[in-house]
C-alpha cells in the first residue's frame, strides 16, 4: 500500500501528547518511567498507519533509538524477544538463550531513551510480566507505543489509550480521490460525484474498505452506470 497517508492530524496530535505530556495523570509509572501508549480500535481502521505517522514525527527526540516491532501472529517469548532484539541490539552473534537475550535488551534499553513500536499485539498470555519488567526498566522517558484491536489488552497493560474512530466523511472522501487518482470536478464532469460520495458514506469511515473500493473506482473511471451498479 503505497498510498500516502490523509487525514487523521487530530489523532495524531492526541497520540502525541499522551507520549509526550501525559505525566500527571495517575501513571503507576511515574514522572520520569518508560510510559505505555496504545492505539486501540478495530481491524483496518487505521492504527498502523497512524503509529506510523507518528514514528515519522519523533525523529527528533529518539533518534536511531526508534525501533519498529511487528508483533502481528499469537507471539512466543523467545520469538518476540528475538524480534524486539533484531532491531534495537541488532548484534546478535552468539546469543543463544532467552536469558542471554533479555540481559543485552536490557543494557541497551538503559542507555538512553527510545521509542518501541509494538505493532499489533494482540494476546499477552502471561509472558507479558517477563518482558514488560525488562521494557520498563528501560531509560527515562523512554516511550512504548503499542497498537491493537482489543482495550483490555491495553488496560491490562497499564497503557494510556487512545481509541482510534472511523474516519470522518471528508476524510475518507479526500483518502477515496487519492485513491482512485480523480480529481473532485473530473468525477463533476462525468456525473459521477454525487455516486461516489454514496459509496463513500457507505464504507463506514474504514480507510481499509476506502482503500479497497477507491482503487477499483479508479482502475474503471468509466460510466456513470457501472458506478451506480458498484454502489449496489
Ligand atoms: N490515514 C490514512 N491515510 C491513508 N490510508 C490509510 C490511512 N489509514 C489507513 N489507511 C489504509 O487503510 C489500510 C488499513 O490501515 P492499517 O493497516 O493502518 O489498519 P489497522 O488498524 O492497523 O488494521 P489491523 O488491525 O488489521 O492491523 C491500509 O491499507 C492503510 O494504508
Ligand atoms: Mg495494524
Amino acid at each position: 500500500t503505497a498510498q500516502p497517508s490523509t487525514g487523521r492530524a487530530d489523532d495524531k496530535e492526541k497520540v502525541k501528547e499522551l507520549l509526550f505530556d501525559g505525566f500527571n495523570e495517575s501513571s503507576a509509572l511515574g514522572k520520569d518511567g518508560v510510559s505505555i501508549v496504545s492505539i486501540v480500535g478495530q481491524g483496518g481502521i487505521g492504527k498502523t498507519t497512524l503509529a506510523k505517522m507518528v514514528f515519522n514525527e519523533v525523529k527528533e527526540q529518539f533518534g536511531n533509538r526508534r525501533w519498529w516491532v511487528c508483533v502481528s501472529e499469537k507471539p512466543n517469548r523467545m520469538g518476540l524477544m528475538k524480534k524486539i532484539c533484531k532491531e534495537s541490539v541488532r548484534e546478535l552473534k552468539g546469543t543463544t538463550s532467552l536469558s542471554d537475550l533479555c540481559t543485552r535488551l536490557r543494557s541497551k534499553l538503559s542507555k538512553s531513551k527510545f521509542l518501541l513500536v509494538l505493532d499489533d499485539l494482540c494476546e499477552l498470555d502471561g509472558w507479558w510480566g517477563d518482558l514488560a519488567a525488562i521494557l520498563l526498566g528501560g531509560a527515562k522517558e523512554s516511550k512504548i507505543l503499542i497498537t491493537n484491536r482489543k482495550v483490555e489488552v491495553s488496560q491490562a497493560i497499564g497503557a494510556k489509550i487512545h481509541k482510534l474512530p472511523q474516519m470522518s466523511f471528508d476524510e475518507s472522501w479526500s483518502l477515496f480521490l487519492c485513491v482512485a487518482k480523480k480529481q473532485e470536478h473530473e468525477l463533476e464532469s462525468h456525473h459521477l460525484k454525487r455516486i461516489g460520495e454514496k459509496i463513500v458514506a457507505k464504507c463506514d469511515g474504514l480507510p481499509l474498505v476506502v482503500q479497497t473500493v477507491g482503487s477499483l473506482m479508479g482502475t474503471k473511471m468509466k460510466t456513470k452506470n457501472d458506478w451506480e451498479t458498484d454502489e449496489k
